[in-house]
């Protein structure tokens, strides 16, 4: 089967609706002397970071001006995550806020998009509770915003639509990115592996990877615009190419993507340690623009856990997993994910999940409570763990983790690093990413960001380094 595309008329016709609500906007700039204001706030991960580059695209064609205030705005959407509560509690909370502004500002329109509005219990939320939300619709069918946009102003009626799955890509969607200088690419939609405390398969659907001839033809024009670094999306990257007719593998995507003059950097995440490839390790060994870094959650150490977990890997296959990358790329730094308070996860579970952190030595880690989640196996399990005890594992998770974190970063200091310059704070340093993806911060001036330099490292802390360009 080759990767299913939605039809170029589809397309076009939302594009017709752009224009419609375009020349709305314009009758509005004439009348009003200003443009119309969005706001768009994302929660959730780089998928939805990437999601809402292309809303703010989309918008943009419709004649919105971008604003970061949102009391200013004429149009707020939030592309929400629900990977855990607190992040669906975050989007409430902002909602019950917004009910105040749009009883100032009743032409006000709000719009809902992302992974909450997959779920059938947050829909039956805010339906209920949040009446003022004018909008919404899930995460397969972002590319209807025109259409959906132009129903909601044409009718003023209330807008719902959310499909409950959906193979077609939308390719060729316009976006705004974040950064001229580097740039997130979706290698592949949703995913099929179903661990289970994850809501992430129901709400982003079966996995679907793009054919590679669009990624790179992607790539292609990003670098033509000054792209230097691109991180490749998937919620698996390993299992790149499953389904489609062409003989392909992440591997050799990698491959094909280093080929592409004037590319400086890739990255990717994130990688499942069950499909992790010899193939794979090799090209990033090989592959000169493919960053010494890679990003593999392990969650917990505990064997029973583990297969609770269905992520189909023990705690001995992942730790001679890592010895293996390292042997053979010396110098990567392996950063992860774990969870903390899986139903009957005890003192001794946790305690091999320390064992794991002790053994490997990661250079970052992302630690998470456990969320339960409605729908998934794990809501059910028994033995949930009360949230006292998922604390005590937590702390004492960080109390082993935190000084490895800071040992594996003080063995930059001394060294010379190619450092991709970011941003620069108000403090008037500029913080930028070592190839291993280690965040520095060095004196410097702003037209730096966007380019290359030497840094000498001359300190560190746990979650950063500190450094000195190196004039040449
Ligand atoms: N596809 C990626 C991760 C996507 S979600 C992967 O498999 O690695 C990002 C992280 O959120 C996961 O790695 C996991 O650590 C965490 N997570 C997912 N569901 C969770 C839940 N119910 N409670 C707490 N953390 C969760
Ligand atoms: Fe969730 Fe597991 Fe899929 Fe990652 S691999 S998105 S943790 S189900
Ligand atoms: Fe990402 Fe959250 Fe959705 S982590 S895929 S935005 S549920």
């Amino acid at each position: 089967m080759s990767a299913l595309k939605i039809s170029s008329e589809q397309i076009n016709r939302q594009r017709d609706f752009s224009y419609k609500i375009k020349s709305i906007n314009d009758d509005f700039e004439r009348k009003n002397a200003r443009k119309k204001k969005m706001f768009i706030a994302t929660f959730g991960c780089q998928m939805n970071s990437r999601d809402s580059e292309k809303i703010e695209g989309m918008l943009f064609e419709m004649g919105f001006e971008k604003t970061d205030n949102e009391k200013d705005a004429d149009f707020i959407i939030y592309n929400t995550c629900c990977v855990r509560e607190n992040a669906e509690n975050k989007v409430y909370g902002n909602l019950g806020y917004l009910k105040n502004i749009k009883k100032e500002k009743p032409e006000l329109i709000i719009a809902l998009c992302g992974c909450m509005l997959q779920e059938e219990s947050a829909v039956d939320i805010i339906k209920k509770k949040y009446k003022h939300v004018d909008l919404a619709f899930g995460t397969f069918n972002l590319y209807k915003l025109p259409e959906l946009l132009y129903t909601r102003i044409e009718s003023g009626r209330t807008v719902f639509d959310i499909w409950k799955e959906h193979k077609e890509i939308a390719e060729n969607l316009p976006s705004i990115r974040k950064y001229s200088y580097k740039a997130s690419v979706n290698i592949m939609y949703g995913c099929d592996n179903f661990c289970s405390y994850c809501i992430v398969p129901y709400v982003r659907g079966r996995e679907r990877s793009r054919q590679s001839k669009d990624i790179i033809k992607e790539i292609n024009e990003l670098v033509k615009d000054g792209v230097k670094e691109v991180t490749l999306l998937g919620q698996n990257v390993n299992s790149y190419g499953k389904g489609l007719d062409e003989n392909i593998s992440f591997a050799k995507l990698l491959r094909m993507i280093n080929d592409i003059d004037g590319l400086k950097r890739i990255r990717f995440m994130t990688s499942h340690p069950k499909d992790l490839s010899d193939e794979l390790i090799d090209a990033m060994a090989e592959l000169d623009k493919v960053c010494k870094h890679i990003h593999l959650p392990f969650q917990a150490g505990n064997n029973d856990i583990l297969k609770k977990m269905n992520r189909r890997y023990t705690k001995e296959s992942y730790i001679e997993l890592t010895e293996k990358i390292k042997r053979k790329i010396p110098n990567i730094s392996i950063t992860t994910d774990i969870i903390i308070g899986f139903p009957g996860e005890g003192e001794k579970e946790v305690s091999d999940t320390i064992d794991v952190i002790k053994k490997v030595e990661f250079s970052g880690a992302f630690t998470f409570l456990y969320s339960k989640r409605t729908g998934t196996p794990a809501a059910s399990m028994e033995n949930q763990i009360s949230e006292e005890d998922m604390k005590k594992g937590f702390n004492k998770v960080l109390d082993v983790l935190n000084p490895i974190i800071y040992k594996k970063s003080s063995e930059h200091i001394g060294k010379v690093y190619e450092v991709l310059c970011e941003e620069q704070g108000d403090d008037g340093f500029i913080s930028g990413r070592l190839d291993d993806n280690s965040l520095v911060h060095f004196k410097g001036e702003k037209k730096l960001c966007g380019e290359f330099v030497n840094v000498n490292i001359t300190d560190c802390k746990t979650f950063y380094l500190i450094g000195e360009i190196i004039k040449d």
